[in-house]
């Protein structure tokens, strides 16, 4: 999705003027009266979220509804139309390209729903690229890259990313994320791809992991039983975020 597909006319209310003061105040992610459209529709209406440091929020709503669409946003790799996007103190919206890319690769992991791991790289060298992209020496991401595989119970560090199961890609794609401490994960479907008895796994090792490195967690899944682990569930229907209710858990 390109930062200028969209429609530049949705209706939406003008955003208010958050003082400094407060501002340093504001949670680990602090999305406030989002609006993003694609053409002449309303994706996102209006939505207000925020996480706090460590903590775990899902989101759930019917295909279509836009939740990928706010992931993306949240991750800084779509660009809000109206509304504040403020990522552990900085004002996102006010970061323009390669200030955009280096503040992303310091500061949110993500994880996709089919890994995209570079098939042709080994796990290793996949999980310790960000990091190399980040200025770490090649010892000192190797090293990183190694802790976090053994943390994700992944052996084979040196197969190459395309001959991986689901599950093993999987917990490449969470040390991926980890491998420049990020304040913020943001997965999409973390277990979509998975069988039963994996998705289990993987979601189990993507909390306990997010957990053990203090890492805000925003996770869009249909699987009920991977988002009522979140601390939070939220969910996202006719561009409107609301609380869920209580038969998800
Ligand atoms: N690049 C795009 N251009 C135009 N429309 C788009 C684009 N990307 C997504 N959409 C539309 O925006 C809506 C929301 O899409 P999104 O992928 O965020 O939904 P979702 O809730 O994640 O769905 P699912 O549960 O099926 O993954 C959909 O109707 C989709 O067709
Ligand atoms: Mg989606």
């Amino acid at each position: 999705m390109s930062e200028d597909s969209g429609a530049r006319w949705i209706n939406c209310r003008a955003p208010e003027i958050v003082p400094s003061r407060e501002r340093s105040m504001k949670p680990l992610v602090d999305l406030e009266r989002a609006c993003f459209g694609f053409r002449r529709r309303t994706i996102l209406d209006d939505v207000s979220l925020t996480v706090e440091r460590g903590e775990s929020v899902a989101v759930v709503g019917p295909s279509g509804s836009g939740k990928s669409t706010l992931a993306a946003v949240v991750a800084t790799l779509l660009r809000l139309q109206s509304g504040e996007l403020r990522i552990d103190g900085q004002d996102v919206l006010a970061l323009r390209s390669a200030r955009l890319a280096a503040f992303r690769r310091a500061t949110v992991g993500v994880i996709f729903q089919h890994a995209e791991l570079v098939p042709t790289m080994t796990a290793l060298e996949n999980v310790a690229l960000p990091a190399l992209l980040d200025g770490a020496d090649r010892a000192t991401a190797e090293g990183r890259a190694r802790r976090l595989l053994d943390e994700v119970q992944l052996s084979e560090t040196d197969t190459p990313a395309g001959d991986l199961s689901g599950g093993e890609a999987q917990r490449v794609g969470i040390a991926r994320a980890l491998v420049n401490a990020p304040a913020l994960v943001v997965a999409d479907e973390p277990t979509a791809s998975l069988d039963g008895p994996t998705k289990a796994v993987v979601a189990d090792l993507l909390y306990s992991r997010l957990e053990a490195h203090g890492a805000g967690l925003l996770i869009v899944s249909h699987d009920v039983a991977v988002a009522s682990r979140a601390d939070r569930v939220l969910r996202l229907e006719g561009g409107r975020l609301t609380a869920q209710l209580a038969e998800v858990h």
